[in-house]
């Protein structure tokens, strides 16, 4: 359902567009410093698409970095520059990774969770768990119900990169946003992939965190704001598990 297949190449021109991986990094820094995740720690993204913010913590000097992703096209854009600077990807949905080393921290940030269908949502909770040390931390973030559904209320939005037209064009129902993602470029080629994002309300998330054994240690709004304002699009929790 969310192959991320066709849109992959274009997946690192658009997501800048939405979220800056620079307020990530330095929320995902600063919460690391705080709880103990030390250079030497192993580090897996979940769903970590063209592994940009594994390639700006090696830069930063993490030293244990692993990525997964169930886009075989994503895994394949940052494969070999991932091998080149020591940082192990796997392309498998998150569902079915299964591992004997433990990670002291994981990281799933810019929307995975909404992609998780709820029938799948507990396992996924359950899955970090297992994979994560005794008192590792889970950094995570969602889309919070309000900004779904006012994306799913415009209806329809366009952007021009260069020569290339992007559009997404929402479709709301009370489980998920539906996101219709189309490019026109230049030469008239024309792609579009359906993305499913699924409604989470933050109670929700935070009674499946106390369920499968993580205590929130940590709540902001968009990588920076301690406060829920009428403009906030994501809720990113810090977790660690007990
Ligand atoms: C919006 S992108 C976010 C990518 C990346 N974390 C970032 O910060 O740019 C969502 C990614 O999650 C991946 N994904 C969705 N469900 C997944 C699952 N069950 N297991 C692994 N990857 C998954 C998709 O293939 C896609 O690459």
């Amino acid at each position: 359902m969310n192959s991320y297949s066709k849109i992959a190449t274009y997946y690192s021109k658009f997501s800048s567009l939405f979220f800056s991986k620079k307020d990530i990094l330095r929320f995902i820094e600063k919460s690391f410093l705080d709880y103990g995740v030390k250079k030497d720690c192993k580090i897996l993204d979940i769903g970590c698409a063209d592994a940009k913010l594994l390639f700006l913590l090696k830069r930063r000097g993490f030293k244990k970095l692993y990525g997964i992703d169930i886009s075989s096209k994503m895994i394949n854009l940052a494969f070999k520059r991932a091998v080149l600077k020591g940082i192990k990807l796997y392309n498998l949905n998150f569902l079915n990774f299964t591992s004997r080393k433990k990670f002291e921290a994981a990281l799933c940030t810019m929307d995975v969770v909404n992609h998780v269908p709820k029938k799948d949502v507990f396992d996924f909770f359950k899955n970090a768990n297992i994979i994560l040390k005794k008192n590792g931390i889970l950094i995570f973030d969602i889309n919070t119900k309000e900004y779904l559904q006012k994306l799913g209320r415009r209806r329809l939005i366009v952007k021009k990169l260069g020569g290339t037209l992007l559009g997404w064009k929402f479709n709301l129902t009370s489980r998920y946003l539906k996101i219709d993602f189309s490019v026109r470029e230049r030469n008239g080629k024309n792609i579009s992939e359906d993305v499913y994002q699924f409604i989470y309300d933050e109670e929700f998330v935070e009674n499946v965190l106390k369920d499968y054994g993580f205590e929130v240690l940590q709540k902001v709004y968009d990588y920076k704001f301690p406060f829920k304002t009428k403009f906030s699009s994501k809720v990113c929790y810090v977790c660690k598990k007990i």
